[in-house]
Order: C-alpha cells, then structure tokens, then sequence
C-alpha cells in the first residue's frame, strides 16, 4: 500500500524541538577509581576475553584494553550491575564487558527480566529510558548522556499532539527511537524486528507511524495499512544508496547484501534479505554467506566476523556518531561514580510504559 502523506515540523507551528539527552541526576557516590596497567596477571586473567575478539582487534590494541575490560568485570560484581549492549557497540564492549547483547526488541525484553541494582546501557540515549521505563525501581545509567539518535531527535510530544488533532481518531505507532516524551503520547511502540506486525495488530485500515519515514515505506511495502509517516531519518542508514550497492553486486554477482529497514527504499529494494539487526544476525549465521554486504553500522559486521571470521564482510559501513560516544573508559566511569543516570518525570513514565509493554506483550 502507497504512504498517505509524510509530515514533519514544518507542517506545523513549532516550538522547542527538546533534546535527546538529560543531565544525570544523582550524586556520585564514587569507588576509588581502579589501577589500569597492563600486567601478566591481567592478561592471563582476560586472555579467554581476547580469544573472542582476536579476529578483529589486533594483538597491540588489547594491552590497552585489557586493563578496562577487568577493571569494568570486577566493578559490575561490586556495584551489582549488569551491562545490557546493542549490537552497534564496537567488539571489546559487546564481546568483552556486556552482560546480554541484542537488537532495540531483545534488550527491552531483557530489560525487563534484570535483577540486578543497576543497569549501564550501552547503546544510545532511547534505549536506556526504555530499559528504566520497564524497570523503573533499577538504577539506570548511560555512559555518556550526549549518545542520542537522530530519529528520536526528530520528533517531540507536541508533536504527535499535534499530528492527532491533524487525523483524529487515527491510531499513533511509534518506532522505539524515541523519546519517553514522544512514547507517553503514542497508542504502542514497535521496533524494526516487529513493525509490520504491531501496525496490523491494530484492525485498522491506517495508521499514524512516527519518526522514521524510511521505515515506515519499508512497512507499507509490507501491509495493506495506509500509513501516515514522519519526515525523520536515521542519519546513518539514509546514507546508504542502491547505486553504491549495485556496485559491489556487479563487481560480484554471487555476493549477498542484507540491510537494515531504516535505509531508503533504493537501497531495500537492493537487498536479499532486510531485518532488524537482531535478525541480519541470524540470517548470517543461518546462510553463512561466503561474502556478504551488511547494509547497517561499522560494529555490527566486526561483532559478526568475530563469531564467524571465515564469513567475508564487504564493507560500504557507516559510523553511528551517537552509538561510538559509548567507550570502555567511559563505562568504567559510569560504574566508578555511578553516573549518567537515567531520570524520567513518573507521569510520563508510566505513560510511556503503557506503549512500551503493549508492543512487548503482542502475541506473536
Ligand atoms: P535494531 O532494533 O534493529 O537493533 O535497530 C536499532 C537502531 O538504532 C538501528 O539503527
Ligand atoms: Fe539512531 Fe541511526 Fe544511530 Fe540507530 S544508527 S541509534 S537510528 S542515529
């Protein structure tokens, strides 16, 4: 089904944008901050650690690593942390330090599920307020509070407001990058795994789905739904073009391009397989292509070649700014002072929450 229509900010009168990011809240109650040589007992203690990430850091970076990766392993135990890692983290943090690693879906999920006192987000900004929204009384912190996202960016509360007195009665999906603002005014959430999904999950003939146009064709290629989108994008995927795709494939016919649903349409319409990071994973591990083009972030393919170092990745790979703000340094900061934490106004908490675990408690 064709979109309907795709408006942004300037269809409207607009206020303050907001920001993607807020100052952290609690005062520090720091630990001394741990000695960090590189001694024979650290590499003896983190040598099974570099075993999984031999394939794509080399020998002279682990020194400098190693003494993060154990000092960051001994605070968690201390603090009663747990480390939750999206797939876009570079490969010492998601193979070394993260405690459960996945897609936006999987670690929402997981987000749930914690027991532990506190969680240190390693992903960006949106990701750590959905893990505190599903988990409220857990000490939520982000390493660095700047890791935004320009889709979460692109859209605020007064928004979907507005966009509601716009098409009254028509029901508000919005893609999980976004804010606590923007998820306390929406109807449910979805994710690049369960976009499709959640939209027919409404009985509806059209839905309003904020902020990623790009996903939002990409969902209406899927459904009969008419769908109303909004003008953001991902500022990384939207870089990706199909000529640059067509390419690599003229260059090697044979070769398999996977890319993720917030790229442009020309770029999809490249691919073999399109999915969210979780599922590119396992459609790698389940082909095991010989080569292949991963269509998303850098880490996401050096993470992958880890696990699987026979698979070639062929790389026209993009940076995500906001995702590499996340370093080991700046982990062990977190946990040394406890700090950034992740603080929402209650009301819009359990706003947000009512359209977070609608999409998490969808019947498969
Ligand atoms: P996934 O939910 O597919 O991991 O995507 C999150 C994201 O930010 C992609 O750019
Ligand atoms: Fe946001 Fe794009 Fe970065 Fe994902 S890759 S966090 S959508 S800016």
């Amino acid at each position: 089904m064709p979109m309907v229509g795709v408006f942004g900010p300037e269809d409207f009168s607009h206020r303050d944008r907001g920001g993607a990011t807020r100052p952290a809240s609690r005062e520090a109650r720091a630990l001394p901050t741990p000695e960090l040589e590189w001694t024979p007992e650290i590499e003896r203690e983190t040598a099974h650690l570099y075993d999984r990430v031999k394939a794509v850091i080399p020998p002279v970076e682990w020194p400098l690593m190693a003494p993060y990766v154990s000092a960051i392993n001994k605070l968690k135990k201390e603090r009663n942390a747990v480390i939750l890692a999206h797939n876009y983290q570079t490969p010492e943090i998601f193979n070394c330090v993260a405690d459960i690693v996945g897609d936006s879906l999987q670690l929402a999920r997981e987000a749930t599920k914690v027991d532990a006192d506190v969680i240190v987000q390693c992903g960006v900004h949106f990701m750590a307020e959905t893990s505190k929204i599903l988990n409220p009384k857990k000490t939520v912190l982000i390493p660095d509070s700047r890791a935004g996202c320009s889709l979460a960016a692109s859209i605020t509360g007064e928004d979907v407001r507005l966009l509601r007195e716009r098409f009254p009665g028509v029901p508000v999906v919005a893609y999980v990058n976004t804010s606590a603002d923007v998820k306390a005014e929406v109807d449910i959430c979805c994710t690049s795994s369960n976009a499709v999904e959640v939209v027919e999950s409404l009985g509806v003939d059209t839905v309003i789905f904020v902020p990623d146009q790009y996903l939002a064709k990409y969902v209406a290629s899927q459904t009969k739904v008419r769908i109303i989108a909004w003008k953001g994008a991902c500022e990384v995927h939207e870089r990706f073009t199909g000529a640059e795709l067509k390419m690599y494939r003229d260059a090697d016919p044979s070769v398999q391009i996977i890319a993720h649903p917030e790229c442009p349409p020309d770029v999809i319409a490249e691919a073999d397989f399109t999915g969210s990071t979780a599922h590119m994973i396992n459609w790698v591990r389940k082909n095991h292509p010989k080569r292949v083009v991963m269509v998303t972030e850098c880490s996401m393919a050096d993470n992958v070649q880890a696990e699987l170092p026979d698979v070639e990745f062929v790389r026209p790979c993009n940076l995500c700014p906001h995702m590499k703000r996340i370093t080991l340094p700046k982990i062990l900061d977190s946990l040394v002072n406890m700090r950034e934490e992740i603080t929402i106004d209650p009301m819009i908490m359990d706003k947000a929450r009512r359209s977070v675990e609608r999409m998490i408690h969808l019947k498969s």
